[in-house]
């Protein structure tokens, strides 16, 4: 059976981008011109996904709303004949059929999931973070898609993660099967790094078989006493097999200050009528001489290893 359905979690309080998002969702901040969460709708519909269930929670309206039609706004720039901004607002709203379902609390990501159980009914699906944006040709829910047509089950995108991040991600156990491919053995939901079982951790792209459901409600509440996906992925790796796939592209995990800056960065130097500009001014932060941290930056130093260097270098000139 192919996989045409798809849920795209965006229910979350998005803590870590405070006060922006005490009345703005975190899936609506915008890359440039456009918000993240279409991003990731493109990317739904890009992988051949025909039926969108987007979770949604209080203080989510703007989601609504941004992809609804806004007679309005189109009446203006129709009179104005602005027709190169009417098409583009046009363009959003006729993108796909999107259905909505309310998260009554942030309760976890796989209570958000188990929302749109009778919506998706016995078929498999994919499931898309709404902060998470994935650049590649190729779409990584259509990569995860081709693994699901050549196996028949649940494989989840993963990715290598640094050391001091572990504590942030459902980390695998994967047993090597295919390149690119292991067969799941364990998840470990934002384990210590010490105890961390690899440095694989599962980012937000998934397609699950419809058994999935039952075993979130089997794990129950976990980390955090939040309903984990990652606990139903270890129980659905018990009775059938999951895979996790190193995808092809680059994420960027815009819920988070420096993940939202680089994914500024790199789209804007995607941009032709952004590129050059963008280009001009870094080169002059990066080459000022106003700047101590100059030399530093270019030998790829964070600025704090940079701040400890100058004061200790200006403690040995003291003494
Ligand atoms: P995150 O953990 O990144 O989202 O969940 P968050 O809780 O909003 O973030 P912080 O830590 O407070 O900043 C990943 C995705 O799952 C959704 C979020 O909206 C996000 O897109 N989510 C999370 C839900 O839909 N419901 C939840 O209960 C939790």
């Amino acid at each position: 059976m192919s996989v045409k359905k798809a849920i795209i979690p965006a229910a979350g309080l998005g803590t870590r981008f405070l006060p922006a998002t005490k009345s703005m969702p975190k899936e609506m901040l915008p890359i440039i011109d456009t918000p993240v969460i279409q991003y990731v709708v493109e990317e739904a519909i890009n992988s051949g996904i025909e039926d969108l269930i987007i979770i949604t929670g209080r203080g989510k309206k703007a989601i609504e709303d941004y992809f609804d039609d806004s007679p309005e706004l189109e009446m203006h720039l129709a009179n104005k004949k602005n027709t190169e901004m009417l098409n583009l607002v046009r363009d959003v709203s006729s993108l796909v059929d999107i259905h909505y379902i309310r998260q009554k609390e942030p309760n976890g990501l796989g209570d958000a999931i188990l929302r749109a159980k009778k919506h998706i009914g016995n078929e498999p699906f994919a499931v898309l973070l709404g902060d998470d944006i994935i650049m590649n040709g190729k779409p990584c829910t259509a990569q995860l898609i081709d693994q699901f047509e050549k196996y028949g089950r649940s494989t989840i995108a993963v990715e290598e993660v640094p050391y001091d991040k572990l504590s942030s991600y459902g980390i695998i156990k994967g047993k090597p099967v295919a390149d690119s491919l292991y067969v799941l053995e364990d998840i470990v939901e934002k384990p210590a790094p010490e105890k961390a079982p690899s440095n694989i951790g599962a980012i937000g792209r998934y397609v699950f078989t419809p058994e999935i459901f039952d075993c979130i409600k089997e794990a129950g509440p976990g980390v955090g006493n939040e309903i984990q996906l990652t606990d139903g992925i270890r129980v659905l790796s018990k009775t059938q097999k999951v895979y996790a796939y190193e995808f092809k592209g680059k994420r960027f995990d815009t819920g988070d200050k420096l993940g939202y800056i680089k994914a500024t960065i790199d789209f804007a130097l995607e941009n032709k009528d952004l590129k050059d500009d963008v280009l001009e001014y870094l080169g002059k932060v990066l080459s000022s001489e106003d700047t101590p941290f100059r030399k530093m930056l270019f030998e790829g130093m964070k600025q704090k290893d940079a701040l400890t260097k100058i004061e200790s270098e200006t403690f040995e000139v003291e003494n």
